[in-house]
């Protein structure tokens, strides 16, 4: 796909819709989390230095077309303020009055941020009206949304079918990315899958195993794959209905030449409890109380194995319950492998998907990957091979 950048855009004075990601973690209205701040600010610079006026589109939350005070905007305004290293002034409505005011009174150079999109039943109808609402404040649309190209919104598609559309820096960063991972890699492909279940990643599981080179799956579905081969996974998680999903997938990866890394061996215990008494077990001896809760020493060498014979790796998804340790060790080493291999240059390391960044950000490893996306449901459905509407309206 090919898409207009900002290099292509003639910026000066200029009003240039910018939508972007700041669905940001909060507690007790403080931002915990300013990955996608910090996401938004090249691009932002660019347009600055440009001599545009920067309006940014955001949602936050799901407040289903309703405003819902507790889903506003305004908390973000200060950190992200903080983080352009600018003003940013706030509208309290994207369309409107509000806004047009607001827009009017803008100088070049200046960035302002409108009110929750979702506030409006428009944005996620990407209805034509409130398309054409928002629209009426720009000259220019600029998608860097990539962690919301998932959705076919007014303010992340609809937008770009009425203004002369460019793909922001973060968008060409993250789309240059995964095309690096998954598009035209390297080879040898690793693939590590990990996770809870098999049922919320059959597409992506499927579409896999027709592009890498080797998959290691790991977290709760590695269970239902194991049990699907006859292992006993005593009181583990599992999904014991999805054995013949799991078969399907294992021999589609056989067709396709792609190896399976299962586990070899586990760590179980019999409660999922910091600190819990944990023992490494073989596949065979694995007792009827006992609970998979990470993988085993014989799988992790295997993964290193792996990764030192990959030239590219795709991520997503924790090997163990790695939020209660001891169960992160297998995550947290294996993160911290394939950061030292990205870091010397000897790997492209990509990662996405909620959990994934969080353990990595544990592990203290994120920033060595080659590229950590900030995208979850968006990278998921990228892994599944699926067109992102977002990314599919930049390209007309
Ligand atoms: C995300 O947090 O993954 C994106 O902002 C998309 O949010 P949504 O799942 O509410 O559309």
């Amino acid at each position: 796909m090919t898409f207009k950048t900002l290099d292509d855009a003639a910026l000066s004075g200029k009003r240039a819709l910018v939508r972007v990601d700041l669905n940001v973690p909060m507690a007790k209205g403080e931002v915990t989390d300013d990955t996608r701040l910090k996401a938004a600010k090249p691009t932002v610079d660019k347009l600055r230095a440009g001599g545009a006026k920067v309006i940014l589109l955001a949602h936050f939350d799901r407040p289903k077309g309703q405003r819902v005070p507790e889903m506003s905007l305004f908390p973000v305004v200060r950190p992200l303020a903080e983080v352009l290293g600018c003003d940013v002034a706030f509208a309290q409505d994207c369309v409107g009055d509000d806004a047009a005011a607001a827009v009017a009174a803008m100088k070049d150079g200046d960035v302002l941020l409108l009110e929750n999109v979702r506030f409006h039943p428009g944005e996620e109808k990407n209805a034509a009206d409130f398309a054409q609402a928002l629209a009426a404040n720009g000259d220019l649309y600029v998608n860097d949304a990539f962690s919301a190209a998932h959705r076919a919104h007014a303010s992340t598609e609809g937008l770009a079918r009425l203004l002369p559309a460019y793909a922001g820096e973060q968008m060409r960063r993250e789309l240059d990315a995964l095309n690096a991972a998954l598009g035209a890699p390297k080879r040898p492909v690793l693939g590590v899958v990990g996770g809870s279940k098999v049922s919320t990643k059959l597409d992506l599981l499927n579409n896999l195993v027709g592009r890498l080179d080797a998959l290691a799956i790991g977290g709760g579905m590695a269970n239902t794959f194991l049990a699907a081969k006859g292992v006993d996974v005593g009181g583990s998680l599992c999904e014991h209905d999805l054995g013949d999903t799991a078969r399907q997938i294992m021999a589609a990866a056989e067709q396709a030449g792609c190896e399976l890394l299962l586990p070899l061996d586990v760590v179980v215990a019999t409660e999922v409890a910091p600190g819990a008494d944990s023992h490494v077990r073989a596949l065979d001896a694995v007792g009827a109380e006992e609970k998979i809760l990470d993988a085993g020493p014989k799988t992790l060498a295997r993964l290193i194995a792996a990764m030192d014979a990959s030239a590219t790796l795709i991520w997503n998804g924790p090997l163990g319950v790695f939020e209660v340790p001891p169960f992160d060790k297998a995550t947290v080493a294996a993160a911290k492998h394939a950061a030292g291999l990205a870091k010397s240059g000897g790997l492209v390391a990509v990662a996405g998907g909620g959990d994934t960044v969080a353990a990595l950000n544990a592990a203290g490893c994120a920033e060595d990957f080659t590229f950590v996306s900030t995208a979850g449901g968006a990278f998921l459905e990228w892994m599944e091979g699926k067109t992102l509407p977002g990314v599919a309206a930049l390209s007309q």
